[in-house]
């Protein structure tokens, strides 16, 4: 059996938190746990909560609330990490581009048509005043929170925040974001770097609040081709993790180029992030590839753990034993689905700490 063994360098905190360890490179034995979405609809005191905001963002923005959704799934289940409670979408709504939440539909955004519309969003002081509350609900959540469980900030990728602004809302495929990128590219690489210089910023503040880990979202990276992978996951992605390294150094950073396939390995080798999580579609021989790298998270199928029973139980010992050769976070390949029974998650969670590994 392989325990957590800190090397002379670990602080404290990492000897205590064992994501952490693994962030650090370290196999850690049971893996520590956490989910996607493990704070949402799924959860009934979730939605008791949810129902005393009128607009999901009011919610995310209100320090007491959102505390409270980040801090259920913990009391509940154990987990190892809590993820910040807000959304990507806040940094639009930072920027000064209307978003609101339609009950049923999701996001809906006042689309960027053009040069001029990306020229008077607003970066810097002003953007940085109305996340001010997000970092509220980041310092109550650190001080709240058990000694072994880290804290995790969050911001959507460069592109795929890029693609909401110019789409207007959610798509199957973002035709409008990718036409518009293809066809005006100067404007569009205008829009990045607004996006890696605010997402910077609030990357940098989370820390400054809190948080021990950051966890980068780009969940359209799969829509794009090689030569756009390039130009609007990759390199936009090692600039936001070049920027954040320089003013907070030694905060890992969890990258999630969800669909990426083919171009994990150039993601994770060409972005610099400390650890690549994993979307279901990557196979496990994959998987132990990218392991040898970089500590890797993932990537359960989230259909298991609507549909539970032996089935989940069977994939969890599966994963943490096709990954139990290096350092592995147990997660979904995606978030928690919206009809997950919640006994189900905790099986997720009883199945992965019954999974040690026995190396007789
Ligand atoms: O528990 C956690 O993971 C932390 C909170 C969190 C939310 N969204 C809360 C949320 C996180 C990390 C996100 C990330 C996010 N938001 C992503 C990247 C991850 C992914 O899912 O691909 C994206 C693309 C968004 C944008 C977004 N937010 C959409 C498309 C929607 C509507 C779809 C839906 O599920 O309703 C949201 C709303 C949202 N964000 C909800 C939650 C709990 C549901 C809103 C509600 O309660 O009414």
């Amino acid at each position: 059996m392989d325990h957590l063994r800190p090397s002379s360098t670990d602080n404290i905190d990492r000897v205590e938190k064992p994501i952490l360890a693994v962030l650090a490179g370290q196999r850690v034995d049971p893996p520590p746990v956490w989910l996607m979405r493990q704070a949402g609809r799924y959860l009934p005191e979730y939605r008791a909560i949810r129902s005393r905001a009128a607009q999901f963002l009011d919610l995310c923005l209100n320090p007491e609330l959102a505390t409270e959704v980040t801090l259920q799934p913990i009391r509940r289940f154990g987990l190892d990490a809590a993820i910040l409670f807000a959304d990507i979408l806040v940094v639009p709504h930072a920027m000064g581009q209307p978003v609101t939440f339609v009950a049923g539909e999701g996001p809906r955004l006042d689309p960027l048509v053009d040069r001029h519309a990306i020229d008077r969003l607003d970066i810097g002081e002003t953007a940085r005043i109305r996340w001010q509350p997000i970092l509220q609900t980041v310092s109550r959540v650190k001080a709240a929170l058990p000694p072994r469980v880290a804290l995790i900030g969050f911001a959507g990728a460069p592109w795929t925040v890029a693609a909401y602004m110019v789409e207007g809302g959610g798509s199957r495929d973002f035709l409008i974001a990718r036409r518009f990128a293809r066809a005006q590219s100067a404007a569009f690489a205008g829009l990045i770097e607004r996006l890696v210089a605010v997402t910077a910023d609030y990357l940098v503040d989370q820390v400054d609040a809190g948080a021990e880990v950051l966890q980068i979202f780009d969940s359209w990276a799969g829509l794009l081709p090689e030569d756009a992978v390039g130009d609007w996951v990759i390199a936009p992605t090692r600039a936001l993790v070049d920027a954040v390294r320089q003013r907070r150094p030694g905060v890992p950073i969890i990258g999630f180029p969800r669909g990426a396939g083919w171009h994990y390995a150039r993601f994770l080798q060409e972005t610099g992030v400390d650890a690549v999580s994993l979307d279901t579609a990557v196979p496990v021989e994959q998987a132990r590839a990218l392991q040898s790298a970089a500590p890797v998270q993932g990537n359960l199928d989230p259909a298991l753990l609507v549909t539970g029973g032996d089935p989940l139980t069977r994939a969890v010992r599966n994963l943490c034993a096709g990954l139990a050769d290096g350092p592995h976070i147990v997660n979904l390949g995606h978030g928690v689905p919206q009809e997950t029974p919640p006994d189900h998650v905790a099986s997720l969670v009883q199945a992965v700490r019954s999974s040690a590994q026995s190396r007789d």
